[in-house]
C-alpha cells in the first residue's frame, strides 16, 4: 500500500466527489430519522495543504484553491464550500482541506452515525486522532470491503456507504463488479456511492455496463472531466456511480456541476455527465 491521499488531497477530482457527497447528504438531512454513513476507505479525514507531500505535488491549486475564493457559486458548492471554510476555522487563508469522514461529520446530527474503515496503519492512527473519543464515530484498522460484509445492513436502515479505493491495484474494477452488487444485496435501499477515475475510456465503459447490468436497482452515473479524454494514462476526470440515488439528485448535480467545471477546465476541455437508468 503506497498511496498516501495527502499528495491528492484538494485537487479537482476530491473536490468533484465531496460535491456529489454533499448532495447526497443534503438529502439524507431531510428527514429527522438518524442515518448512518459508512466510509470503507476513509483516509486521514483532515489534510494539511502546507504539508511537505501536499506542497510536493500541489494538486490542490487546480482543485480546491480555484473555487475556494470563488464570491457566488451555486446552492451545493456554497454548502461544500462553507464546509471546508469550518475546517479552516473560518480563516480565509486555506490550510486544511476536509476529506469525505471530516465533511459528513460537519453535517451530523445527534441521531446519526458514522463508521470508517481504513487499512493503512499510519493513516487510521491519524484518522483516530482527527476525531478522538467521539461516541457517534466508530474507526476500524480493516479492510473496507471486508467491512461491509460486516457493517451492512446498519441498525438505522437508511444512509450512505463511500467506496473511494486508491486503484492501485489493476484489478481493483474487475473486483468491484462482484463486491458493489454483493453489498447492495446486503442493504438494497441503501444510497451506495462508489468512486472511479477516468482514464481510459473503453475499459471503464465496459466496467459501467457490466456493472449496471449486474444491479438490480436504479442508478445515476455523474463524471466531471476537466481535460480532453485522449490520454490513457493521464487523469483526465473522474466519476462516481450511484446506487439508490436520491429524489433530483440529478437535477441538483446538473443545476451546480456546469458551474464547476467552468471553474476547473483549465482550457475548458473534458465535460460533465449526469445519467440516469
Ligand atoms: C482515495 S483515499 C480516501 C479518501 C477519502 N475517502 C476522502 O474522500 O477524503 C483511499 C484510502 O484508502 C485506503 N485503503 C487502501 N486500501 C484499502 C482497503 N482495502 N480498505 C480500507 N482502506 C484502504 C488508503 O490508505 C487511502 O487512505
Amino acid at each position: 500500500m503506497n498511496y498516501r491521499h495527502l499528495y491528492h488531497a484538494g485537487n479537482f477530482t476530491d473536490v468533484f466527489k465531496h460535491i456529489v457527497l454533499v448532495a447526497l447528504i443534503q438529502s439524507l438531512l431531510k428527514k429527522d430519522n438518524a442515518f448512518c454513513f459508512i466510509d470503507t476507505h476513509a483516509g486521514i479525514g483532515l489534510y494539511d495543504l502546507f504539508s511537505t507531500e501536499a506542497q510536493k505535488t500541489k494538486e490542490f491549486l487546480l482543485g480546491i484553491e480555484k473555487i475556494a475564493q470563488h464570491a457566488n457559486p451555486p446552492e451545493l458548492i456554497k454548502a461544500y464550500l462553507a464546509c471546508v471554510r469550518t475546517a479552516n476555522k473560518s480563516s480565509d487563508t486555506l490550510q486544511f482541506y476536509p476529506g469525505s469522514p471530516a465533511i459528513v461529520d460537519y453535517f451530523l446530527r445527534p441521531q446519526d452515525r458514522m463508521v470508517l474503515t481504513e487499512l493503512h496503519e499510519a493513516d487510521y492512527l491519524q484518522l483516530k486522532k482527527t476525531f478522538p473519543h467521539d461516541k457517534q464515530i466508530a474507526i476500524h484498522h480493516q479492510d473496507g470491503y471486508q467491512g461491509l460484509k460486516a457493517f451492512l445492513p446498519p441498525k438505522e436502515r437508511r444512509g450512505l456507504v463511500l467506496i473511494d479505493p486508491p486503484y492501485e491495484k489493476p484489478d481493483e474494477l474487475e473486483n468491484l463488479l462482484s463486491i458493489l452488487p454483493a453489498a447492495v444485496k446486503r442493504w438494497e435501499t441503501g444510497i451506495f456511492a462508489l468512486w472511479y477515475p477516468i482514464k481510459e475510456r473503453l475499459a471503464l465503459e465496459r466496467f459501467l455496463t457490466s456493472l449496471k447490468a449486474k444491479l438490480t436497482r436504479p442508478t445515476c452515473v455523474t463524471e466531471l472531466s476537466i481535460y480532453a479524454e485522449n490520454l490513457p494514462t493521464h487523469l483526465n476526470g473522474s466519476g462516481m456511480i450511484i446506487v439508490n440515488p436520491p429524489w433530483q439528485l440529478d437535477q441538483t448535480l446538473k443545476n451546480n456541476l456546469p458551474w464547476l467545471w467552468e471553474a476547473l477546465s483549465p482550457h475548458k476541455q473534458g465535460k460533465i455527465k449526469v445519467e440516469l437508468n
